[in-house]
């Protein structure tokens, strides 16, 4: 007999009903410690663009949001959370997920995608350190991240819709 093949895995654009299985897999993936981080504040003053969801058999596995905000007068996304489900890792979903966001933010108005995040991870992918850029609050300067066209430099600002 054969094993029943599982459905292959999908990185489709996250609706309102995925928001709850989003945060349950950045809580498991980041613990309640990640609300006290810069990243997460710039997060609550500003409006999301965009989400991906990694889906297997209709579960959220893997997601990742896009967060509208200017960094000096240039309109630019902020990467994150990211998160894959611990048993789902090392299989390239992650990667794909972060290959949505470039894609999205390639075809938009955005100059480029920002994050806070471990270089070795991020490079791969044409991050490269955001030596210019000032984010609101205490950040590792290390981990602050630019893929873009240029250079970014400036304030960090949230945009929210009027
Ligand atoms: C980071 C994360 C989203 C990657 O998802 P994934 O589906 O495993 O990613 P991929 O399959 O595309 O890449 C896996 C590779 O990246 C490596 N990798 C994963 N996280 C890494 C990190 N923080 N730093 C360096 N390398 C990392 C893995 O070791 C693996 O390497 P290998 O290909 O040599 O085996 C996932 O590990 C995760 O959810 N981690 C916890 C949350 C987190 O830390 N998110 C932010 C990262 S700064």
């Amino acid at each position: 007999m054969f094993d029943t093949p599982s459905a292959p895995v999908r990185i489709e654009t996250e609706t309102p009903a995925d928001a709850a299985a989003v945060e349950a897999l950045a809580l498991a993936a980041f613990g309640p410690g990640r609300f006290a981080k810069t990243a997460e504040r710039l997060r609550e003053r500003a409006s999301v663009v965009a989400g991906f969801v990694a889906r297997e058999n209709g579960a959220v596995i893997g997601s990742v949001r896009l967060w509208a905000i200017t960094i000096g007068d240039t309109r630019a996304v902020f990467l994150g959370p990211i998160a894959v489900e611990a048993g789902n890792r090392r299989g390239g979903l992650g990667a794909e997920l972060v290959q949505a966001c470039l894609a999205f933010a390639g075809s938009g108005d955005a100059a480029g995608v920002l994050l806070v995040g471990d270089v070795p991870y991020f490079e791969r992918f044409g991050f490269r350190k955001a030596g210019g850029v000032v984010m609101p609050g205490p950040v590792d300067g290390r981990r602050l991240l630019w893929w873009g066209a240029g250079d970014a430099a400036g304030e960090v600002k949230p945009e929210k819709p009027i």
